[in-house]
């Protein structure tokens, strides 16, 4: 399975509101398929269809890496339904590279969703699934762990990744 390049800040199509997926289809199943790929290749335990230039709601989540099938998530379209609790919860993103800032989830919640076969699932989910859950979700709306933090954090944050990034370039 081909590894998919995953876009970096400030790359615009992080922050574009992504689309429904109005059919899942075998394009949608393939392009899923891609993500669990790239997104263990990083590794990673969440994935966010706008982070390999795809602009519609599908995230991949397996909190496990790789180690346990039954882990691995596929969801089209989700939506958190109901959400309780909160968490002051350390965070990272494939696409932000050295990012890592504490920010507040939801403790636990419930996400509506279909599934590769077009099938309505819901997920109920606590810690560490509901906190990716979250932040793959965020995603979908053109939304960063950045978005999460005050100004002055925001800005420095910003301006460290937007000089990693020329540097890299
Ligand atoms: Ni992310």
């Amino acid at each position: 399975m081909a590894v998919l390049e995953i876009l970096k800040y400030p790359a615009p199509a992080l922050r574009r509101k992504c689309l429904p997926v109005e059919r899942v289809t075998e394009q949608t199943a393939e392009l899923a398929r891609a993500m669990l790929a790239t997104m263990h290749d990083a590794p990673g335990v969440g994935l966010a269809a706008p982070q390999v230039g795809e602009n519609v709601r599908l995230i991949v989540v397996d909190v496990s890496v790789g180690k346990d099938p039954k882990q691995v998530h596929f969801l089209v379209n989700p939506e958190i339904e109901s959400a309780s609790g909160e968490r002051i919860v350390e965070e990272a993103c494939l696409s932000l590279p050295g990012v890592s800032e504490k920010i507040r989830r939801r403790e636990a919640v419930r996400v509506r969703a279909l599934n590769l076969d077009g099938e309505e699932v819901v997920l109920d989910a606590r810690e560490v699934l509901a906190f990716v859950l979250q932040h793959e979700i965020d995603h979908l709306d053109g939304k960063l762990i950045l978005d999460h933090l005050n100004k002055t954090k925001r800005d420095l944050v910003k301006r460290r990744l937007k000089k990693q990034a020329r540097a890299a370039s």
